[in-house]
């Protein structure tokens, strides 16, 4: 895999390539209106996202693309006309969904032969997973990698006028700005400011499928921030697989603006919302950044900050740059200048060589900080990354044992942190109709929690006042207060 790591990394695409793109999209649209394929008759367009937030930032281009294109979106796979599914890479398990959904299109095709289904995301970035679609899924018409997304139109112009399939691996990893959107959430939006991933943590596909660190122009970010806002978005998320390495990349003495400077820029502009942020990296997170937090009143108290182990041997072992005592360091900080503030991180169990030792330092990290909430995952060794080749890897009962301890002791925890809240009046953003009761509204305050209450679907995509009365480790339930 170490040939990935020079894979080329621009900065921006030039606007020309984007405006043909669009061009592409254009003739597509026309086409279909000639057809009188428009409004209600216009062709579906179904995406299928796995995997990160910028997995769902990148689907939301590709739907905004489709649209351009005539496409009008369903949620129904079967009546779909083109289906998309972004995959992921960063565990087995989901390249093995993806592949079984993909496979399950050979069905919806033998129905409408004119189906085109194209397959994007880490899972194809990696050549062999591509070939393996060219090979054994012939009812695949086109595959592109993760610097790809701005090609659809002409992918999608090319399967439609009979061209051959196409599996493009450009393994450049460029900014598309420019490129239209089509949100799926009125209220809730991803905002991507960087791309890309400089780490290589050692277990880690990310860095070998998206490319080097880029980050987008201030004005770019802002305008978009601002588009967002005006239409509608109350939560906004600021992504990067790195937030705080923003900006190195765009001035050649490091001076330009940093990751701080964004989140207090997007702060000021105007509009009722709430900002987050995601992910960040705990050898670069800095006092600026906890500083920028505490300093903004539309920051969500938050802060998403993966340790993925306790012991220093494993962290090493990971190529993760930190150890603990700095990692706890940076916890006291951010608790100090945030009291009231919800930390969250990823943990993975079972990394080769974890011993029982090891484990138990990551439980005494939980102990430690005492997270609202835990992502945890069972180790995946990803071809092509060094600890897939690491000895001693730790057979799947014994993590699958560790994996039970974790998450028993993180309940505990978290139960303990929700209590905080009973009797307290948090503000919270309506999302939507809880799934299990149509009577019951969900919505998210600045911690994580999901928060559960009765109330009018009217008010999804408000900010309202809920007294909480009932917790559990994974929810907050209560009643609106006026
Ligand atoms: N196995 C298990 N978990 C992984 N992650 C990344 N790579 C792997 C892997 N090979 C987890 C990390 C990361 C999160 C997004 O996914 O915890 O922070
Ligand atoms: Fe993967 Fe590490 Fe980069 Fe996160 S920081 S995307 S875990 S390599």
């Amino acid at each position: 895999m170490e040939a990935n790591n020079t894979k080329k990394t621009g900065a921006f695409l030039p606007p020309e390539t984007v405006q043909n793109q669009l061009a592409a999209a254009d003739r597509i649209r026309l086409r279909f209106a000639a057809e009188g394929k428009t409004g209600t008759d216009a062709p579906l367009y179904y995406i299928l996202t796995f995997g990160c937030q910028q997995n769902e930032a990148d689907s939301e281009r590709l739907g905004g693309l489709c649209v351009s294109m005539g496409y009008r979106r369903t949620e129904d796979m079967e009546k779909a006309d083109l289906i998309l599914v972004n995959t992921c890479a960063i565990r087995e398990h989901a390249e093995k969904k993806a592949l079984s959904i993909i496979g399950s299109c050979k069905h919806i095709r033998e129905k409408n032969p004119g189906l085109l289904v194209g397959v994007g995301g880490c899972m194809v970035t990696q050549k062999h997973r591509a070939d393996k679609l060219k090979g054994s899924y012939p009812y695949v018409s086109f595959t592109f990698d993760t610097g790809a997304v701005h090609l659809l139109p002409s992918l999608v112009e090319n399967a439609l006028t009979g061209g051959k399939r196409q599996f493009i691996h450009s393994d450049v990893f460029e900014i598309a700005e420019g490129l239209p959107l089509d949100r799926t959430s009125k209220h809730m939006a991803w905002l991507s400011v960087m791309y890309g991933c400089n780490n290589f943590c050692s277990y880690c596909i990310v860095p070998h499928v998206r490319g080097r660190e880029r980050s987008r122009r201030m004005e770019d970010i802002l305008a978009e921030a601002k588009m967002l806002i005006a239409d509608g978005a109350k939560d906004i998320t600021l992504l990067g697989q790195n937030v705080n390495s923003y900006g190195k990349d765009l001035t050649s003495d490091g001076e330009g603006a940093d990751f701080a400077d964004v989140m207090r820029a997007v702060c000021a502009l105007d509009g009722d919302f709430r900002l987050r942020f995601m992910t960040s990296h705990p050898k670069d997170a800095s006092d600026r950044l906890i500083a920028a937090l505490a300093d903004c009143p539309k920051a969500a108290r938050h802060f998403h900050l993966p340790v993925q182990s306790g012991s220093d041997e494993i962290l090493c072992r990971m190529n993760r740059k930190y150890t603990s005592a700095h990692y706890k360091s940076l916890i006291d900080r951010m608790k100090a200048a945030v009291p009231d503030i919800s930390i969250t991180s990823d943990i993975i169990v079972g990394f080769p060589g974890e011993t029982e030792e090891d484990f138990e330092a990551t439980l005494d990290m939980l102990r430690y900080v005492e997270y609202d909430m835990i992502f945890s995952f069972i180790y995946s060794p990803r071809p092509g990354t060094p600890a897939a080749e690491m000895e001693d890897q730790v057979p799947h009962e014994v993590s699958t044992a560790r994996f039970e301890r974790l998450l028993a002791l993180q309940n505990e925890i978290s139960l303990r942190r929700n209590e905080r809240f009973l009797d307290k009046t948090l503000r919270v953003l309506v999302e939507g109709i809880s799934k299990t009761d149509s009577a019951m509204l969900t919505g998210r305050g600045d911690p994580v929690r999901p928060v559960h209450f009765p109330g009018d679907p009217a008010l999804v995509g408000q900010f309202v006042h809920v007294k909480i009365e009932r917790i559990t480790p994974f929810t907050l339930e209560g009643t609106l207060v006026n």
